[in-house]
């Protein structure tokens, strides 16, 4: 089992194995601080078996932490000094003040403090693929041009985007290069515009990387207690477990798709890598394509 199973994907010119890991589980029973904040040994044996499995392809953010665990310090504790082939990922826009308040959505002025932050939480000098995360409509321009200067400099590798519509793609990819795109996506939540986001990714070799993949209606607060009854008799059929359905559902919307499965629990990480050597039928994947709106 390992995380290239699925494949790779050249990612800001490295190149990743199609499952990797999002952080923002790590913290607590629930993301931010609507759980209970995690143990500390075992989130870092989280992240240490992600990579032991192969995953080299890590979406974070300096906003993900509970009261008292912050991912980046998990991540930097449990990997550093970093492999090699690791690219870490983190967003900029969105911020929270140390008691966990959202704060409003940062100018562009304020986004080098938070791409400082998040180096300083990590303790790198260079930060892979920075995400602007975006909150809605509104113009990209100077946001994307801030970041892009940070990039100049070498602060940053690459850029991506994340909660974007298609025309929003579209104005982004005319302003600078952009690597990723990180967007809500799974078996319910696949509105036209998110399909039309993820083949325009596809034909521009840019790489799709869905959240909520797993956690669908629950976004922030987990799975939902009860799971669709087609995905249980698909993952029934198979041998396999309803996470990892969801998987090898979404690894199958194309090549340029990279899963960031979130958790804070060793054996669902080898759970999650294990999803990338399942290969679905056609007939499965019609009948969970069914499940969209649901
Ligand atoms: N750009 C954005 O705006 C944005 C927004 C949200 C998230 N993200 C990123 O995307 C990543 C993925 O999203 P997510 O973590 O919110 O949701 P997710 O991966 O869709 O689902 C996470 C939930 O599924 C559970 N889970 C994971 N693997 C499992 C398994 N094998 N069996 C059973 N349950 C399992 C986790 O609980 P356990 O901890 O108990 O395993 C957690 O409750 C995040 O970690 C974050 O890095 C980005």
């Amino acid at each position: 089992m390992h995380a290239s199973d699925a494949g790779t994907w050249t990612l800001g010119g490295r190149t990743v194995n199609r499952v990797g890991f999002g952080a923002m589980r790590l913290t607590g029973s629930a993301a931010f601080h609507l759980g209970v904040p995690s143990d500390r040994r075992l989130a870092i044996a989280t992240v240490r078996e992600a990579v032991r499995l192969g995953v080299n392809h890590v979406d974070t953010a300096a906003f993900y932490f509970s009261a008292t665990r912050s991912a980046n310090e998990l991540i930097n504790a449990a990997l550093s000094p970093y492999p090699e082939d690791l690219v870490l990922v983190t967003k900029v826009g969105p911020g929270r003040d140390p008691s966990g308040e959202w704060l409003d959505f940062a100018r562009p002025d304020q986004l080098r403090g938070q791409v400082e932050e998040n180096l300083r939480q990590l303790g790198r000098d260079h930060l892979d693929v920075v995400n602007l995360r975006v909150l809605g409509p509104g113009p990209l321009a100077e946001h994307l041009g801030a970041l892009a200067d940070m990039v100049g400099e070498g602060l940053i590798g690459h850029l991506g985007v994340s909660g974007v519509a298609k025309e929003q793609l579209d104005e982004a990819r005319g302003i600078t290069e952009i690597v990723c795109v990180q967007n809500r996506y799974s078996l319910e939540a696949r509105s036209a515009d998110a399909d039309a986001v993820l083949e325009a990714c596809g034909e521009a070799g840019i790489a799709f990387v869905p959240f909520f993949s797993l956690a669908g209606t629950g976004t922030a607060h987990g799975r939902p207690a009860l799971e669709h009854e087609t995905v249980l008799a698909v993952a029934w059929a198979h041998g396999a477990t309803p996470p990892q359905v969801r998987l090898a559902w979404t690894l199958a919307r194309g090549e340029h798709v990279l899963v960031i499965p979130g958790t804070g629990n060793p054996a669902h990480v080898a759970q999650n890598v294990a999803a990338g050597s399942l290969r679905l039928s056609e007939d499965d994947r019609a009948r969970l394509d069914a499940l969209a709106g649901t």
